[in-house]
Order: structure tokens, then sequence, then C-alpha cells
């Protein structure tokens, strides 16, 4: 078999790739190593940025994200559960952001990869990757017990924190920058109607705690927990006292409490490998970077980074120049970068760290107060928040 780009993984970044090299004229396989119903069910992000959004209407698939997904124009903070307002479209002329889950996205991005006929092989086994280096590469897997290979121009790794690709470049050739924080968030989804219209960031001394939703009948909330807490020891009952203590009484005086459907814990890191290419190999989204998810940024760098990395591949097919594949790398580590650090600067100022003493809460809360009184630090975070610009070229 024979192809353009193999790209391995058919999360966010998979199956946005493939749309956009459809629309170039690009040639793809994808290869999943899992079901496609497990690939649509993960319950991961909610908040998408408007490139995100504009790459979504380009490719002709954000119809049910313009009638279902909640355009917020700002969010709140909760400080020890005094609130305050951070006005996205007032202080950036103009920016919003979309809530719409990411479970939704890969239900649009799957869809219409079945109607354009993409090639997409879910519950690919044993990916191997081989002869990155040169000018063939290859990948092999087994499916439906037998062994299949391909060979392409480029491979792109799009197969997340946990996947095959990263690891295929040899570690003296890439850098690795990481923080691990010993901290989980333990996320449930409600069949409940939001308790406000936007998103709640809450810090409290008690911990971190997140307010967001899905539809105006469908909550998600978030609450800070260690690392290596037990979902057993948070039956519904304790959850929602914990997130009402940390919300304050003026927000959860609002809560609907009700059963969960899905509970689960996401550890926090902050993760970036350089450089994101090796020879033939070029990784893409959670492959090459992570963010604890504080900032919402997960998904939409999964996003800037297709689309610079599109660019590259169609102007390689076009006119075989290989300049923008060769600056690839560093175009979108300059954006990740920026929001890595926001993320993790985010992620600071608002959670109870273990090793924290009162000196460091009362300089945690005298930095929220001053983004509450001063309109030069809330456009910080709001044009942060919101999502920087991509570059041209
Ligand atoms: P993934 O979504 O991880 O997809 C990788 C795919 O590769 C998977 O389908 C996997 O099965 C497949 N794969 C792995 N290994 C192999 C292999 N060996 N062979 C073949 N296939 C393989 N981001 C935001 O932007 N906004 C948010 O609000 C937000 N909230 C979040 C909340 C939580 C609780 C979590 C956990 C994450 C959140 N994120 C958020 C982050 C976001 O979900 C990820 O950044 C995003 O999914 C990255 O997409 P990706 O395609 O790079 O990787
Ligand atoms: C979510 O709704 O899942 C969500 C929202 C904002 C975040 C992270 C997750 O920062």
């Amino acid at each position: 078999m024979r192809t353009q780009v193999a790209i391995i993984g058919a999360g966010p970044a998979g199956l946005f790739l493939a749309l956009l090299l459809r629309e170039a004229g690009v040639d793809s396989i994808v290869l999943e190593k899992h079901k496609r119903a497990y690939v649509e069910g993960r319950v991961r992000a909610g908040v998408l940025e408007q490139i995100t959004v504009d790459l979504m209407e380009r490719l002709g698939i954000a119809a049910r994200a313009r009638r279902e997904g909640l355009v917020h124009g700002g969010t709140n903070l909760a400080v020890g559960g005094s609130r305050f307002h951070v006005d996205f479209a007032e202080l950036t002329g103009g920016a919003t952001i979309m809530v719409y889950g990411q479970s939704e996205v890969m239900r649009d991005l799957a869809e219409a990869a079945d109607q354009r006929g993409l090639n997409i092989v879910y519950e690919a086994e044993q990916v191997s990757l081989s002869d990155v280096d040169q000018e063939i590469p290859l990948v092999a897997w087994r499916s439906g017990g037998l062994e299949h290979q391909v060979r392409c121009d480029f491979i792109v790794g799009c197969d997340g924190y946990h996947g095959v690709s990263r690891s295929c470049i040899p570690s003296k050739l890439l850098q690795s920058y990481e923080r691990l924080y010993p901290l989980g968030w333990l996320g449930i989804l409600a069949d409940v109607p939001p308790c406000e219209k936007e998103l709640v960031y809450a810090s409290h001394e008690r911990g971190f705690a997140l307010a967001s939703m899905r539809s105006p009948t469908r909550s998600r909330y978030y609450i800070q927990c260690p690392l290596d807490e037990k979902i057993d020891e948070w039956p519904d009952e304790r959850f929602w006292d914990e997130l009402c203590a940390r919300l304050g009484d003026e927000t959860a005086g609002k809560v609907t409490r009700g059963p969960s459907f899905e509970k689960s814990i996401a550890p926090l890191r902050s993760l970036v490998c350089e450089p994101m290419r090796w020879g033939r190999l070029f990784l893409a989204g959670d492959a090459a970077h992570i963010v604890p998810p504080t900032g919402a940024k997960g998904l939409n760098l999964a996003v800037s980074d297709v689309i610079y990395l599109s660019e590259g591949l169609e102007r390689f097919y076009s006119n075989g120049s290989r300049a923008l594949l060769d600056r690839y790398s560093a175009r979108a580590l300059a954006r990740v970068w920026k929001a890595e650090r926001f993320s993790w600067w985010f992620t600071s100022v608002t959670h109870r760290f273990p090793q924290m003493d009162a000196f460091d809460r009362k300089i945690q809360v005298a930095e929220l107060e001053y983004i509450r009184n001063s309109r030069a630090a809330q456009t910080a975070l709001a044009e942060n928040y919101v999502g920087l610009p991509l570059t041209r070229h």
C-alpha cells in the first residue's frame, strides 16, 4: 500500500489534519488503536477558541456547533467564594469562546470523514514506524488478525501522550521540558442545568473548583484532588458538598444537584517536547505537548499545530518547497509555549498545592484580587484565554 501521509491517531489532531489534507488534495490514511465509539465517547475538552470554530467552519463541519454550541463572551472567577466577571469580548475587541464538548467535535469530524470517504482504520493494533529518517518511511500494524503496512512520504504522530510516535525519536535528539503537579481534577457530568451562564473558576482555601457545562441541561463540574484519590471515595453527595464549599455561597446557591453519569480523575501535567519533528515524522497535539486543563488549551493547540502542518504539506505537494515544513516545529512551538505559560500560571494562581503555607495563599489571593481590580491584568487573562493569534507563514 502507498499513501502520501500516514497519520497515527484519530483524536482531534488526527481527524482535523486528515480533513485539511483532503481539502488540499493530499492522500492520507489514519490508524487508530481504539474503537470509534471509544474515541467519540471520551469526555474531555469543553472550550473551543475562535481558531477552532473557524477551522470547523472552513471544513464545512460547523453546522451543529453553530446551533448547539454556547458562545461565551467572558468568564467568572471566585476567590474564597467572592466572585467577579472578566468580559473577554469587551477587553479584546469582540473575541469569544464556544462551549462545545470534545465528544461533539469528534462526532462532527468522524461524520465528515465518512461522507468524504477518508481512509480511517479503527482498532489498528501494534502500530510501528520504521525508516522515519529515510525518503520513504513505513508504517505497519495488525487488524482483523492480519499484518498490514503502508509506505508514505510523511508520518504524523497525532497519537496523544501515550502514543508510539514520540518514542521513535532518538532520545538524544528530543528535549523534554516537564512539570508534574501533585494534583488531579475529579470531574463529573450530570444532567442538571448549569449554575451560571458562563464558567466559574474558583480558587478556595480548600482547593480549586470549576463550574462548566455542555448544554443548558448538562453540567460539567471539576474539583482538584490529590493524584492518588480513589473515585469510589467520592459518592455524588460528597462531591456536591465539596464543590459547593469551594464555589462559595453566591454560586453554590444556584447549583442544582443530581446523579452523575460520568466521574473520572485526570492528572495535571505540563510537557513540551522539542523539536516536533524528526526526519519525515512530525508530531502534533498531545503527542508533543501537554498542558494542565485550567487554561482550556489542549484541543486548541492540537488545532493550531495541524493548521501549520497542513500549510507545510500543502506547499510541499503543490510546488515541492520544504520551507514551511522546515519551519513547522519552530512555528508551532512559539504558540505552544505561550499557552504552556498561561496554563501553568492560571493553574498556579488558582490551585491549592500541598507545600503551600499561609504566606503563599496570601500571595495567591493578592494576585487574584489584582486581576479583579485591574483592567490591564484582566486584558492579559482575556487575550490568552480566548487564544493568541495564529502566525502567518
Ligand atoms: P488525543 O485526543 O489523545 O488523541 C490521540 C489518539 O491517538 C487517541 O484516539 C488514541 O486512542 C490514539 N492512539 C494512541 N496511541 C496509539 C497507537 N499506538 N496507535 C494508534 N493510535 C493511537 N483542551 C481544550 O482545548 N479545552 C478544554 O476545555 C480541555 N479540557 C480538558 C479536560 C480534561 C479533563 C482533559 C483530560 C483534557 C482536556 N483538554 C482540553 C485537553 C484535550 O482533551 C486534549 O489536548 C486533546 O484531546 C488532544 O488531542 P490529540 O488529538 O492531540 O490527542
Ligand atoms: C470543560 O468544560 O470540560 C472544561 C472547561 C474549561 C476548562 C477545562 C475543562 O478550563
